[in-house]
């Protein structure tokens, strides 16, 4: 596959949220990213090539890295690539304006915030738990709740490590200011259970103020998956007649 070229100002505004994230992330990330962000190996001056992350990341985890002009991608489809294990990331970079927040997930997030986890089969088996449920279901409820799952765990979940708060969550990877504030114990916290998520709408065009905690990635995975278990048990995603499990 061919990779697209990108402009002088596109590689400025890697360069400068790179610059700007890696010493926010070598003191405050879980230690299961740096591990990945070690083994991927980002360029520092320039947007990642396709090559770059496809010579690392099939052979680390069987996962392939597909570059998509859409620029946000619909969670039907998204879970469909998922359940290839195929990593979407947009050809989109926020605004020179945008550089500390953007409500919008661009390839900064894509890349920087999610794949360094992909260079880990642990991680990988986590992530691969979510499409088969969101699949299996045409529930809209369930659908929504599998995506919060998500939205609070792998986007912007926190992690207990040897007794300190770190930052979990791609989507806090990737930002500036709300990284900071998740990171220095500004925000609430609770333990990322089932009790506590389902039915917690998403923030999406703001930043959080409540956040969930993850105690390993063990937890995490016992956690969804008493979600998602029944609802692949029962199968197939074939239509529920009154709308209702
Ligand atoms: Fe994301």
């Amino acid at each position: 596959m061919t990779d697209i070229e990108f402009s002088p100002e596109q590689h400025k505004t890697w360069a400068e949220l790179y610059r700007r994230q890696v010493p926010k992330i070598r003191q405050h990330a879980s230690a299961l990213y740096l591990e990945g962000f070690d083994r991927l190996d980002l360029p520092s001056e320039q947007v990642p090539t396709l090559d770059h992350l496809n010579s690392k990341i099939p052979d680390a985890t069987g996962w392939t890295v597909v570059r998509t002009d859409v620029r946000f991608t619909e969670a039907d489809d998204w879970y469909r690539f998922f359940d290839r294990r195929e990593f979407l990331i947009t050809n989109y970079i926020r605004s020179w304006e945008e550089l500390d927040w953007t409500p919008e997930p661009d390839m900064f997030h894509d890349i920087f915030g999610h794949l360094p986890y992909f260079m880990l089969p642990e991680y990988a088996e986590l992530q691969e738990m979510f499409a088969p449920a969101y699949l299996a279901t045409s529930v809209e409820e369930e659908k929504e709740n599998i995506k919060r799952l998500a939205w609070y765990s792998t986007e912007f979940g926190m992690i207990s490590e040897a007794g300190s708060l770190k930052v979990f969550g791609t989507g806090l990877m990737s930002g500036g200011d709300e990284f900071t504030n998740a990171a220095e114990g500004e925000l609430e916290y609770e333990p990322f259970t089932l009790d506590n998520v389902l039915g917690k709408d998403k923030v999406m065009y703001e930043q959080h103020d409540h956040l969930y905690v993850i105690e390993s990635l063990d937890q995490c995975k016992e956690e969804v998956a008493k979600y998602f278990d029944p609802i692949i048990e029962r199968g197939g995603g074939l239509p529920v007649a009154d709308g209702r499990s």
